[in-house]
């Protein structure tokens, strides 16, 4: 059975914007991958005191006396953070996975992981040992490592040029809404209790089966086949079957062109990114892209919402939290319907702004004045506004740009190095964020404060807008700039001007 195979040609066909059940059906079955990530980042934050509770049981059962706290909060600390370190792993590791088994291969066998760790995860209670909990932790963040980069590459190779950012988008909404499920499947009363919690971090395998079954109708990225395997008359059949019509000579003559490119040039390892003058830069801008995401204090928020607002005098600040997390998914498909519009360097700009201003009214609320229902009402206000403008650029777009800055020969690896930059980012922000906040009080909102503003200028002077370009016009507006430093110029905005090509709306980096 073939799913792709019934698609019929439609009336947006000229626009670049046709959407078939076919391109649905794909991006859907890669995006259950955002969603394991968003599920793993959330499941742990709800049963902390019974997984607590467990590691405490688990020490008495084995040495007849009781751990001692400090102990216990180191032991915490790694379960949680270990995710981060198999994130780690797992984001470098996809360059590798993907140029050796293509784009779909890959997100099947890494499916594997999730069903080890779901199960190690699982068994932990039954085996009484905390240990098959932490290395399940490991094992699952290194699937969601893998997830992080093979999501966006494989729903970027797949979208019409036109509908890029739109379906790149979808990948942080998964993020989003298994954020969401996690938090609600988390409550005492499903399966956050004490009996229930190891089928709950187990659950994580019923969506890799999920995915497994539905990759088997999915086609293997028609840029992968063309460029880097050469089957042209595949990738043409496969890019037939996504846009539901057979005029799909534009696509196959621009990645043809890449192809050439490609092959006169060797292949791209990561030291290669860095040394080759025409990678370098958009290999720094993925970077601090995705260290804006991390470091602009997201996590932070995401993780101690509860806490800030009980320090800002709220009652019921669990209602708030779920707020946030509702906030997080409306604004997510507003960005969703917002970026082939108003263009990702916009978007990206208005949220880290946006982020600063909330960063400052939480400071004030939280610090300078507290204590009146007024301020309770502004700490509210601001922390919804920070996710708001978290989701309208800084939370989406770091994701599925990386795979557009660059070419098919160069994007395993950047994908690859941007992936890793990000969780180890986001690893020292969960490390460091409760010492800082013992140290500096909500004071520590200013460290993130001055990472935003820093993050704004640099998005305003550097990044390009790829909005609406051809993968192959953008890598060679980098190539072009770096081979003739002398014809660069500033432009009125301040963005270095790139050549413009008839596919580009508007033209800059
Ligand atoms: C992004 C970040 C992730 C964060 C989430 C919040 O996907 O990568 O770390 O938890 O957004 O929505």
């Amino acid at each position: 059975m073939d799913l792709c195979a019934k698609n019929k040609g439609k009336s947006e066909k000229d626009s670049g914007k046709q959407v078939t059940w076919c391109l649905m059906f794909c991006v859907s079955t890669a995006v259950i991958g955002s969603l394991q990530f968003g599920f793993n980042t959330g499941v742990i934050n709800a049963p902390d005191v019974k997984v607590k509770n467990f590691i405490r049981n688990v020490t008495v059962e084995r040495t007849g006396e009781p751990m001692d706290e400090s102990t216990l909060t180191t032991l915490w600390s790694v379960t949680v953070s270990i995710f981060n370190v198999g994130g780690m792993i797992g984001s470098l590791s996809v360059g590798t996975l993907v140029d050796k088994l293509g784009r779909r291969k890959s997100m099947l066998l890494s499916n594997i992981l999730a069903l080890i760790g779901g199960l190690l995860m699982g068994l932990s209670n039954m085996c009484t040992s905390y240990e098959l909990i932490i290395v399940g932790r490991l094992v699952i963040g290194a699937f969601c490592g893998l997830c992080t980069g093979l999501t966006p590459m494989y729903v970027g190779e797949i979208a019409p040029t036109a509908l890029r950012g739109a379906f790149g988008t979808l990948h942080q909404l998964g993020v989003v809404i298994g954020i969401l499920i996690a938090q609600i499947l988390g409550l005492e009363s499903l399966l956050g209790s004490q009996s229930l919690w190891p089928l709950l971090l187990a659950l994580t395998a019923v969506p890799a089966v999920l995915q497994s079954v539905m990759l088997i109708f999915c086609p293997e990225s028609p840029r992968y086949l063309l460029i880097s395997l050469n089957q042209e008359d595949e990738a043409r059949q496969v890019l037939i079957r996504l846009r539901g019509h057979s005029d799909v000579e534009d696509d196959i003559r621009e990645m043809k062109e890449e192809a050439m490119k490609m092959s006169m040039e060797k292949k791209v390892s990561i030291p290669e990114l860095f040394r080759n003058s025409a990678y370098r830069q958009p290999i720094i801008i993925a970077i601090i892209l995705q260290l804006s995401q991390q470091l602009s204090g997201i996590n932070a928020v995401i993780y101690y919402s509860t806490e800030i607002f009980r320090n800002a005098g709220i009652t019921g600040p669990v209602f708030a939290t779920i707020g946030v997390g509702a906030v997080n998914t409306l604004f997510t498909v507003i960005s969703l319907f917002l970026v082939e519009r108003a263009g990702r360097r916009t978007l990206h700009m208005i949220g880290l702004a946006g982020m600063a201003v909330c960063t400052l009214l939480m400071t004030i609320s939280l610090k300078l004045v507290q204590g009146t229902s007024a301020i309770s009402i502004l700490a509210i206000l601001a922390v919804f506004g920070f996710v708001a403008s978290f989701e309208m650029g800084p939370g989406p777009i770091p994701w599925f740009i990386v795979a557009e800055l660059f070419a098919q020969g160069p994007r395993p690896a950047a994908i690859a190095v941007a992936g890793c930059c990000n969780w180890t980012a986001s690893f020292l922000v969960g490390l460091l964020f409760p010492k800082l906040l013992k140290l500096c009080d909500a004071y520590v909102f200013i460290i993130f404060l001055i990472l935003l503003i820093i993050f704004f200028v640099f998005t305003y002077f550097r990044v390009p807008e790829t909005k609406g370009r051809t993968f192959e016009d953008i890598a060679s507006g980098f190539s072009n700039a770096a081979s003739s430093n002398a014809a660069n110029y500033t432009s009125p905005e301040g963005a270095i001007t790139m050549p413009v090509s008839p596919s580009s709306e508007k033209v800059q980096m």
